[in-house]
């Protein structure tokens, strides 16, 4: 296991996580849609932010606390839901989540989870949202929402932009269709990839293998098997005609996922949400959608502090926290950044990832002269490009 304490920042951990990740699982996490086109922009329109900080203010331990959906975080860093997390290190979600609780933070378990959502719930005390995928079909769903409400998760995330899987084109190249079916000739090809990674190969195998989905038990058949994620969300895609019959069973707070413009967020605001997630899934599903950062002042203008406003996509550093806050929003989710933390390092890999995203939060806050994350506004920067 790589000595994740000597990463000095995400990029540390992500080549930390190429080296003891078979390519395709690597790649799964790492790759975007198609041409990569806004998994780069994501980045790009990060680097295009400047700041225009107020020089020698005396602040000494700027305060990083938020409040999101009543629930106070240690700092304004959400994790992500990021599907199929026991591929990357066997405790998956759990280390996450006990990662996550240990920081104060709140962690967001993905409906194609390799550990039970009750295992997820159990392993945190801090608190947690479930994402919802409609795979397996409506009864299906309706079950995992039923046992999120039973387990305590405090809000529903609705992704909004899986309407198809997106193409993921490095994801076929490695092979990783043949690698999760059940022919082992068509496996054969892909396999030197796997035995150059003893390590995560020992780990992998003493888990079992590949588990099937424990969230996605659809009646009759039972857990459904990883390998027919793709065909399935594209038989049972979410459309906001859903809403009526979630919203019967599920009381609490909605947060949907993957607004890039003022009129679906103010689609969103129309079907309750209580919060937003301007979101483009890290750049893995429409390719040359914009960077979430480019939409941002547009949407939290429409929204105008009628639902909070959250935003992911390509933050890497604390310096990218603060821009988001900056042009308007409340906290951002992190995906990969701890993801590949988790590949590098299991548990700790995660824990190492939020502690850079909060040492560098102290460090940037001081150097900007601001002395909270809740005082952070447009005049800290200039925005970039629209
Ligand atoms: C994701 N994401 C995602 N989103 C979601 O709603 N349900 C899911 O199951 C997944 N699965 C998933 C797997 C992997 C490997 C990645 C990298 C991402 C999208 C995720 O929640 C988030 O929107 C992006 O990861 C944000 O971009 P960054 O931080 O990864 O650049």
């Amino acid at each position: 296991m790589a000595n994740v304490a000597r990463a000095v920042n995400i990029a540390d951990l992500r080549e930390m996580a190429r080296r003891r990740l078979p390519r395709a699982i690597f790649d799964y996490v790492d790759g975007g849609a198609e041409d990569e086109t806004t998994l780069r922009e994501n980045r790009r329109a990060f680097e295009e932010v400047t700041f225009r900080p107020r020089q020698s203010l005396p602040v000494q331990n700027p305060d990083l606390r938020v409040r999101v959906l009543d629930h106070d975080l240690a700092m304004p860093v959400i994790l992500a839901p990021v599907g199929y997390l026991r591929m990357m290190h066997p405790e998956g979600e759990l280390a996450a989540a006990r990662a996550a609780a240990a920081a104060g933070l709140l962690c967001v378990l993905s409906t194609v989870s390799g550990h039970p959502l009750e295992a997820f719930r159990a392993a945190t005390t801090g608190p947690a949202w479930f994402q919802l995928y409609l795979l397996g079909g409506r009864d299906a769903a309706a079950a995992a929402i039923e046992r999120a409400r039973n387990a305590g998760f405090s809000a529903l995330v609705v992704t909004i932009d899986v309407y198809v899987a997106g193409m993921r084109e490095r994801d076929l190249h490695n092979g990783t269709p043949q690698l999760l079916g059940n022919n082992l000739l068509d496996k054969l090809p892909y396999m030197p990839q796997v035995l150059a990674r003893p390590e995560w190969l020992i780990d992998f195998l003493r888990d079992g293998g590949i588990h099937r989905l424990p969230n996605v038990v659809v009646p009759g058949e039972g857990p459904m098997p990883l390998r027919d994620v793709s065909t399935e969300l594209f038989r049972s895609s979410f459309t906001w005609d859903d809403m009526s019959w979630i919203r019967e069973i599920w009381p609490g707070p909605i947060v949907f996922k993957g607004a890039l413009s003022a009129d679906d967020a103010r689609r969103c605001l129309d079907h309750g949400a209580a919060a937003i997630v301007v979101s483009n899934h890290g750049g893995r599903q429409l390719d040359s959608s914009p960077a979430t950062l480019r939409v941002l002042p547009e949407i939290a203008a429409a929204v105008n502090g009628r639902a909070e406003i959250l935003l992911d996509g390509g933050v890497r550093r604390g310096v990218d926290v603060i821009k988001a806050i900056c042009l308007g929003a409340k906290a951002v989710l992190i995906g990969r950044a701890y993801a590949y933390g988790l590949g590098a390092g299991g548990e700790n890999g995660v824990a190492r990832a939020v502690q850079i995203f909060r040492t560098d939060l102290v460090r940037n806050l001081r150097l900007l002269g601001c002395p909270s994350v809740r005082d952070l506004d447009a005049s800290y920067v200039t925005p970039p490009r629209r």
